[in-house]
């Protein structure tokens, strides 16, 4: 039989904790604004999530430790990307740290500025509405002011691999 992992605070290490968080399946999205200079900045995040429907709120969290974090504090705008079963691609290009992630990359400006990429399954653009510390991490609230999305599969994340729905 498998055997169960139990962990208290006390015995936490973060390679464990992380392993136990991947867990829990995730899709996988894209988070875009455009930067001052207008130069566009973007990052891999799975830690998106629905918050409240009325308001139309959603969340995700961005690592206090990402050299992109002043820009998105300072921003009027961001885009929620979600990916496809066929973007695996775009998930490792944003999840890189690298000068230029758009090159190549097919998008247009949506709301502020930020990129809406193409062939997305769902995107979300979203005024900057509010900010919370959490731990190494900054909670990011987003107000969505348009939205769209389209039939398909996504790409997920799960125990630290892409998979797809069976
Ligand atoms: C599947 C996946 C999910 C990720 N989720 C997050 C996340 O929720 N928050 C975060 O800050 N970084 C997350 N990352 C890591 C960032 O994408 C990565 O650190 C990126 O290089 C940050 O961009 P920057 O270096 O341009 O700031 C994730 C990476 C992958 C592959």
């Amino acid at each position: 039989m498998d055997e169960t992992r139990r962990k208290d605070a006390a015995e936490f290490d973060q390679r464990d904790f992380r392993n136990a968080l991947g867990r829990f399946a995730t899709g996988v999205t894209v988070i875009t604004t455009m930067g001052p200079g207008g130069k566009p900045e973007g990052l891999t995040v799975n830690s998106f999530s629905a918050v409240s429907l009325d308001e139309p709120l959603i969340l995700w969290c961005m690592a206090k430790s990402s050299p992109s974090l002043p820009i998105f504090m300072e921003t009027g705008h961001f885009a929620v990307n979600v990916l496809t079963s066929s973007q695996q691609n775009l998930s490792n290009t944003f999840s890189a740290s690298a000068k230029d992630k758009f090159s190549g990359v097919e998008w247009r400006q949506g709301l502020g500025g930020a990129p809406v990429l193409n062939g997305c399954l769902a995107s979300f653009e979203c005024r900057n509405s509010a900010q919370h510390e959490g731990g190494d991490h900054l909670i990011l609230i987003g107000a969505v002011e348009k939205y769209d999305y389209h039939e398909g599969q996504p790409l997920l994340f799960l125990s630290g691999n892409y998979t797809v729905p069976a």
